[in-house]
């Protein structure tokens, strides 16, 4: 009931402190925001959600970056590094090519560390440094290991990364090593991980700052927050439809989250909110199996396989958060071949936007679903590019031209231009 976009804001309950609490999706058990250490619902094991007794409106927001939405999360503005505020690309060639009437890239790689896990950091590591704990964990297929790395180190708080052995971006392997995090390199997929890591976690050894973590998202909001007001500023309407990749569907449940609370603010109206649509790999689609066969629950796939790595999860663990913001909103979900993933990551480089595979997914699947239809010509379309090009220089390397050697002379570099 309480995932419905229409549902009524809560009351706060006795357990409240300043207005926010922990809920439980599935038995709307209650808890104190920040007296234990707690990831899932203690008596049915479901997923927990922060919840407010004041929602924002969009006059309440002021400043830039995450910070600027301080009114929509749950702590005051600690560990950062001036996460946000990410830039909305025009990408006139790729408009023109689906037909679409307004299509902006909001390039999420433009944070500190290269992708939106920033967003969510900012945030969970605050929450860590309160609740006084000593050592931050994550799974990771790279970019959470990333961001954890760097706010771990800003915290000076010793950080373990599980990553899955072979299958991690080198970009991405770099900043968890230069920020000073103890990599563990698991020999077993990122569902494998998260398995140990929660594990770890619910045998406190280690706090826990994957996307299972309910602070994290709200970090994670700010996306869409961003959005829709970057998008009524170029544009002077909120987009009909937010494109973005899935992999644990963090974000496919953070961005629902933002709009479902606008609603019970009074600040959107449920007719105005963008239809969430999630893309996946096909060696990796779970999510767009379960949409498309209409059910409520995921089934784990086992073997996963795509070159866009970030993405290569057979486990979304948020799926029961996103499920409902897909249906609710009217989005869907659709998959994409690694090829298409590809062409798309050109695509965006010849307009100068340079993204990891994964980002470049949610071309694709707007392409797909142009090509099917599905997404009108008269639609408001923003397509959400998760991280940076130099996060995984391999694929890039691939999916762009060779170097071609030349002598190392003015008139050997001529005769080999002309030649
Ligand atoms: N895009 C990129 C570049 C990612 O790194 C991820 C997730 C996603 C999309 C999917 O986002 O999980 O919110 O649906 N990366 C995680 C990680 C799993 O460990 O870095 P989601």
């Amino acid at each position: 009931m309480s995932m419905k976009l229409d549902a009524p804001a809560a009351n706060a309950p006795p357990e409240a402190e300043d207005g926010v609490w922990l809920s439980c999706i599935d038995c709307d058990h209650t808890l104190a925001p920040f007296d234990d250490v707690v990831f899932t619902c203690p008596e049915c094991g479901g997923l927990l959600e922060v919840r407010y007794a004041d929602l924002p409106t969009f006059e309440d927001f002021e400043g830039t970056g995450v910070w600027r939405y301080d009114d929509a999360l749950p702590v005051e503005m600690g560990v950062t590094i001036q996460e946000g505020n990410t830039p909305l690309y025009e990408v006139p060639e790729l408009e023109s090519e689906t037909g679409v009437d307004h299509l902006h890239v909001k390039h999420e790689g433009m944070n500190p560390t290269g992708s939106f896990k920033d967003r969510g950091m900012t945030v969970g590591v605050q929450v860590a440094s309160r609740l006084g704990v000593d050592r931050l964990a994550c799974a990771s297929t790279g970019n959470t290991s990333a961001a954890l790395s760097a706010y771990g180190a800003r915290s000076e708080l010793e950080t373990l990364v599980l990553l899955p052995a072979g299958k991690v971006a080198a970009g991405k392997v770099a900043q968890a090593s230069l920020h000073g995090a103890r990599i563990l390199e698991v020999d077993g997929n990122f569902d494998t991980c998260l398995d140990i890591v929660q594990d770890l976690a619910t045998s406190g050894h280690v706090y826990l700052l994957n996307s299972l973590n309910p602070f994290r998202l709200e970090g994670q909001k700010t996306i869409g927050l961003e959005i829709l007001e970057q998008c009524q500023e170029r544009t002077g309407e909120f987009p009909d439809r937010i494109v973005l990749p899935v992999g644990n569907a963090g974000n496919t449940s953070a961005l629902y989250k933002a709009f479902r609370e606008l609603v019970q603010s009074g600040a959107l109206d449920e007719d105005e909110v963008p239809k969430l649509t999630g893309v996946q790999a096909e060696g990796a689609a779970p999510m767009v199996e379960a949409v498309e066969e209409g059910n409520d629950e995921i089934n784990r796939w086992e073997s996963v396989e795509t070159r866009a790595t970030a993405i290569r999860i057979g486990n979304p663990v948020n799926a029961p958060k996103a499920l409902p913001g897909i249906r609710e909103t009217g989005g869907t979900a659709v998959a994409v071949s690694d090829d298409q993933i590809t062409d798309a990551q050109r695509s965006l480089a010849e307009e100068g936007v340079g993204v990891e595979p994964a980002s470049a997914a949610s071309v694709a699947g707007l392409r797909k679903l142009r090509e099917q239809d599905v997404i009108g010509r008269d639609e408001n379309v923003v397509c959400l590019t998760t991280g940076h090009l130099l996060k995984d220089p391999d694929e890039a390397a691939a999916a762009g031209g060779d170097p071609e050697p030349v002598p190392g002379d003015t008139e050997g570099v001529l005769n080999h231009l002309d030649g």
